[in-house]
């Protein structure tokens, strides 16, 4: 086998959670742990149900893109959830699955990840992680999340492919070390279910705090593209409700809730606009 397979009965049972993880499905290989969580909540699962998997066939990423999911080095890992609300506030829980994998990361390394808009998560300016939340309605009723959460934990870059060798990284190359797959799975969903709480709880203000926390974007200038349209200002953060603030040359605030942000050197008129080192931030 070449690799230590993660042990689902020894992750169930050491879990402190409520209910995340407690229904736990681990597959050698999937197309996808989003697909067969999707099934599984067709089925009538419970809340929380969890499925990991060794390697995924058609890992899939946002936007129509793909997920390198090679056999027993990272994580790739599917949540089942059924919170009694609509589609817009669901929407915020791929923003709590970024403070999730952010805060199970930094209990990993001496340095902060960062949380790049809206959730991709970097360390030293690579992505090592990325979340597909995938919403299924019925009108304005929300029947099931999948929260999908990869991430590279033992992923050397000589084995990345090429075209993702200088943009990716993991846990192992920046923190110099194995990680443990089994223990880090349980601190992510134990850490899932705490923001989860905390958001049925007291609403979505310490979720933003800590996704402010880690996003580190407050006071930099950017520009974002809305549909067609391009709104340039401070960032202010992301407020309570999930979006991103705003702040223009005139004071004015604006709030964005989906699109492409681009960092710029400063602000606009004084030739700092999109600066080479510009972050395409979705
Ligand atoms: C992204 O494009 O950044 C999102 C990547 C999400 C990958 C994870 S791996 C586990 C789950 N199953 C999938 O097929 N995708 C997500």
């Amino acid at each position: 086998m070449g690799y230590q397979p993660l042990n689902p009965e020894t992750l169930a049972s050491s879990l402190q959670t409520v209910s995340f993880g407690k229904q736990l499905t681990h597959r050698e290989e999937v197309s996808s742990t989003n697909v067969v969580a999707h099934e599984l909540a067709r089925g009538g699962c419970p809340e929380g149900t969890v499925v990991i998997a060794e390697s995924q066939s058609a890992g899939k990423g946002r936007l129509g893109r793909s997920w390198e999911s090679p056999v027993g080095k990272n994580l790739y890992l599917s949540l089942v959830l059924r919170p009694v609300t609509t589609p817009t506030e669901a929407a915020k829980l791929t923003l709590l699955a970024a403070v999730s994998v952010a805060e199970t990361l930094h209990s990993e390394l001496t340095f902060p990840p960062r949380i790049k808009w809206p959730n991709d998560i970097l360390l030293r300016g690579r992505k090592t992680s990325g979340i597909l939340c995938e919403l299924v309605t019925e009108g304005e009723r929300v029947t099931f999340v999948i929260v999908g959460v990869g991430v590279n934990l033992n992923y050397a870059r000589a084995e990345m492919p090429q075209e993702i060798r200088g943009i990716a990284t993991s846990v192992m190359e920046e923190a110099g070390r194995v990680v443990n797959r089994s223990a880090f799975t349980q601190r992510l969903i134990q850490s899932l279910e705490t923001q989860y709480l905390s958001w049925q709880k007291n609403g979505f203000n310490d979720v933003a705090r800590l996704w402010n926390q880690y996003a580190r974007i407050e006071g930099q200038w950017m520009r974002a593209q809305v549909g067609g349209n391009n709104l340039v200002g401070k960032a202010c953060g992301l407020d309570e409700h999930g979006f991103l603030v705003l702040e223009s040359t005139k004071g004015i605030t604006e709030r964005v809730v989906a699109g492409d942000i681009f960092l710029l050197g400063g602000p606009p008129g004084t030739g700092n606009n999109e600066a080479p080192e510009s972050d395409e931030v979705t």
